[in-house]
């Protein structure tokens, strides 16, 4: 067996020995005699996967009791939708943040269903920065604020939180259960699972129960997060593959010591890929305002876009994938999610500073 490092963006690697159990598991559950993706949704075997895969979640986030979590399909995307539908029915307005990619894909959904203060546009500066956490302020009647905390693409980070008076809605999708965050300040945290949690196909919702309480009760069933919040994310069925996989995730980063772990080791990896850029000024260039550059999603340039595209074909054949920038904006990206071993990242590291040496 051989595995390279995986540096995709998303779906992205996942760590050895829950790929393994699920190997050894996939055609007996647990002598079972079927498997756990052919079983009823509301049997022993997978009720035991569902509230073991929240219990781990609560477990990892140390989530308070005011907080639900839902287990839903549709992606980060449907959340786009889902969030404006659910808070800002009748027109309420609420507070976006537009820094890339992303919060722009948000920030078009929530205009066509309720009014949209923009609080910050970093479209001038092609959203290679972002504010200072003090210099953003909600407006006056906003219900909340919407925030991305971790650009995939542009790779810009959040590493302080605003401190507004109102409750911070976020998409975690690229950075979700990466570090400690102050969830007092989050009314809803959403991510697809993709990159830190588990496979495509399922999108996690935290919702505090004052922000519940506010949902609109028009809305039809799958839509609705208190449909799925009374039905214990259980209204349907559920992506219980996904499900599987994510409390496997779960246990895994829980028994490797939770957040501190994770959040370190997010620092080491990612201050090993910056370091080389600082290393060599003059060959590697990071478009990203040193203020929020992000540990999980590494950006960089090199002097001509022929030597990036020899840098991505050598370092495939060196066992490192997925390094290609986006294709709107082009350059090198170094995915370095949860499941990323610190040794991918100096394997990534080393081959940098050779590469440079030889073309700089
Ligand atoms: C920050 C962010 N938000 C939202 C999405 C969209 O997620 P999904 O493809 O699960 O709908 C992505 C996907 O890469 C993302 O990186």
């Amino acid at each position: 067996m051989a595995r390279i490092f995986n540096f995709a963006a998303g779906p992205s690697t996942l760590p050895l020995p829950v790929l393994e159990k699920i190997q050894q598991e996939i055609v007996d559950y647990q002598g079972a005699g079927f498997s756990l993706i052919e079983a009823s949704h509301r049997g022993p075997h997978y009720s035991e996967v569902h509230a073991a895969a929240t219990a781990g979640l609560r477990k990892l986030l140390g989530l308070p009791e005011n907080y639900h979590v839902l287990w839903l399909q549709g992606g980060a995307t449907l959340q786009f939708s889902m969030v404006p539908l659910n808070l800002l029915a009748g027109g309420k307005p609420a507070d976006y943040t537009l820094t890339g990619t992303w919060a722009k894909k948000a920030v078009a959904d929530a205009k066509k269903i309720g009014k949209v203060n923009l609080v910050f546009d970093g479209t001038e500066a092609k959203f290679m920065t972002l504010p200072r956490a003090s210099e953003v302020k909600a407006s006056a009647g906003a219900v909340f604020l919407h925030l991305t905390s971790n650009e995939t693409i542009g790779g810009v980070q959040w590493q302080e939180w605003p401190a507004v008076d109102v409750p911070l809605v976020c998409d975690m999708s690229s950075d979700f259960l990466s570090r400690r965050i102050p969830l007092e300040k989050f009314g809803l945290i959403y991510a697809g699972a993709q990159k830190n949690l588990g496979p495509a196909g399922l999108a996690v919702v935290i919702i505090r129960d004052d922000v519940l309480a506010r949902c609109s009760d028009d809305l039809t069933a799958y839509l609705s997060y208190k449909i799925h919040a009374a039905g214990d994310s259980l209204y349907n069925t559920p992506p219980v593959f996904p499900i599987w996989v994510s409390r496997l995730v779960l246990d895994y980063l829980n028994g490797k010591g939770g957040l501190p772990w994770v959040e370190k080791l997010a620092e080491d990896r990612s201050r090993l890929l910056y370091g080389m850029m600082d290393k060599h000024p003059d060959f590697y260039r990071c478009p990203v305002a040193a203020h929020c550059r992000s540990k999980m999603n590494v950006v960089w340039r090199l002097p001509s876009e022929d030597l990036e595209k020899q840098f991505i074909a050598e370092a495939k054949k060196a066992g490192m994938d997925g390094l290609k920038g986006h294709r709107s904006v082009g350059g090198c990206r170094a995915s370095i999610y949860n499941a990323m071993p610190l040794e991918g990242a100096q394997t990534l590291a080393g081959f940098m500073d050779e590469f440079a040496r030889k073309h700089g």
